[in-house]
């Protein structure tokens, strides 16, 4: 089952996201749903909040860009621990069509999870691994890549938020492998 993905404008993209308690068929649903949503759209991450949900899970599958990756789910995922180094990459974000700028951000992070058998994971992740997680870790904060730009960035781009925001801009798949 396809879910819509949320856009930009959306309260849902800033509503506080709950825990998950057990991890059952339920669950395991949701999951297959925004897998089979992220890879119709082309992407490449994708969190709850962004199909209307308000729970702290997300799935990435970076094989269509690296071949020895696969797909990961993060479930109840905490960042805790950001190194100093930062990096300039350029995002893009499924919920924000047509926009993409570069953010910068750590490089390395430390990270615990549950997986979907509900096992717990300590993770140190570099690279663009690290990129993808941080951005997909953000829509759990209620955080959009467009809130790290400089405030002349961001009012360079009020108009096509605005646009996005009054549902003229519609989700397309692209070549660009959004998050
Ligand atoms: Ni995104």
């Amino acid at each position: 089952m396809l879910y819509e993905i949320q856009t930009y404008g959306k309260d849902i993209l800033r509503q506080k996201t709950e825990k998950i308690g057990n991890i059952d068929d339920s669950v395991r649903e949701i999951v297959s749903n925004m897998f089979e949503t992220m890879y119709a759209a082309e992407g490449i991450g994708l969190a709850a909040p962004q199909i209307g949900k308000s729970i702290r899970l997300f799935v990435i599958d970076l094989s269509p860009i690296d071949e020895s990756e696969k797909k990961r789910v993060f479930i109840n995922p905490e960042i805790y621990e950001y190194g100093k180094e930062t990096e300039d990459i350029e995002e893009g974000c499924l919920s924000i069509p047509t926009v993409r700028e570069i953010v910068t951000r750590p490089a390395r992070i430390k990270i615990r999870y549950q997986t979907l058998d509900g096992q717990h994971v300590d993770e140190e992740v570099d690279d663009f691994l690290s990129r993808v997680i941080q951005h997909e870790y953000d829509h759990l904060e209620r955080t959009l890549f467009v809130d790290h730009l400089s405030t002349l960035k961001r009012s360079l781009l009020k108009k096509t938020l605005n646009q996005i925001s009054r549902g003229e801009i519609e989700v397309e798949a692209s070549e660009n492998y959004e998050l």
